[in-house]
């Protein structure tokens, strides 16, 4: 289901084990919500904040503030004197719905990772990302954070996969778009902190991996998620589900990604299928 990288170190593969004896469902408060919870990927780095250290002071005062401007707006960014930090919810999320996100995405990040100097989470809905290195902020990353295809589709639905997939990469501009042809819907958002034209080639190159790496299967849907995008297809009528077969889950180590992280050293890749 997961590999670990041979030269992560034990404690980190320590961590990844623990992470991945929590529960991977939703709480029960969540599934009441209409929102998807599903954890797409989530990862930190090694290096961690002394506790209550000025920075770690900073973080928590960072991530309480992205958690209240997410009832508020669907992006917003901050920075203090050790760290900064951004969430992006999906264009076509309602603004509860995005705050819920984001503090369920923190409240992943403090059980994987507490005090991480920098660490990400993509919940379905929502993107949550920091670090001390406030240099990621506004700069594009194309880097692979997470990738699935589903199973194989009907024939039939190739053209209209393709349409759809043109359709998102169309005009550079709108960072949320989606699109629908015939029996296939896409969607693609990008973080709120990149242009246009930063966000038009971020999802070129999303739905380029899509269609290399799922359309040439002729899956029936998949998944691309970068550093600052992603784009996805699926069949109409299955919105929120997962496929089970054919997933490919992977757990990157894109040096670009770490190289903004500075020191991290893992990325745990989870793809949760709704019970
Ligand atoms: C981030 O914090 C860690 C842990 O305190 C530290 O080792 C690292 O040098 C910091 N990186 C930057 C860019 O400040």
């Amino acid at each position: 289901m997961t590999t670990v990288q041979p030269n992560m170190p034990a404690a980190i593969s320590l961590l990844l084990r623990l992470f991945l004896l929590l529960p991977l469902s939703s709480t029960a408060a969540a599934a009441a919500d209409s929102w998807d919870s599903s954890l797409v990927y989530a990862g930190c780095s090694a290096a961690t904040f002394p506790a209550e250290s000025a920075a770690q002071l900073d973080l928590d005062s960072l991530l309480s503030s992205l958690a209240n401007s997410a009832a508020l707006s669907p992006y917003s960014s901050f920075t203090s004197s050790s760290v900064s930090g951004l969430y992006q919810c999906g264009g076509d999320l309602p603004l509860p719905s995005c705050a819920a996100c984001v503090r369920a995405a923190i409240q992943r990040l403090s059980s994987l990772c507490p005090s991480a100097a920098a660490a990400a989470a993509q919940l379905r809905p929502c993107l949550l990302r920091y670090s001390n290195d406030s240099s990621f902020l506004g700069r594009p990353d194309t880097s692979l954070a997470f990738r699935r295809c589903g199973p194989p589709s009907p024939s039939s639905a190739a053209a209209d996969r393709q349409a759809a997939l043109s359709a998102l990469s169309a005009p550079p501009g709108a960072p949320f778009r989606s699109a629908a042809a015939g029996a296939v819907r896409g969607a693609a958002q990008c973080a709120g902190d990149i242009g246009a034209a930063q966000c038009g080639d971020c999802v070129a190159e999303a739905v380029a991996r899509l269609t290399a790496e799922c359309g040439g299967a002729g899956a029936a849907s998949g998944d691309v998620y970068l550093g600052k995008c992603y784009a996805r297809f699926w069949p109409a009528g299955e919105e929120g589900s997962q496929p089970s077969s054919c997933a490919h889950r992977r757990r990157t180590r894109s040096a670009d990604l770490w190289a903004l992280f500075s020191l991290v050293v893992v990325v745990v890749v989870v793809a949760v299928s709704k019970a």
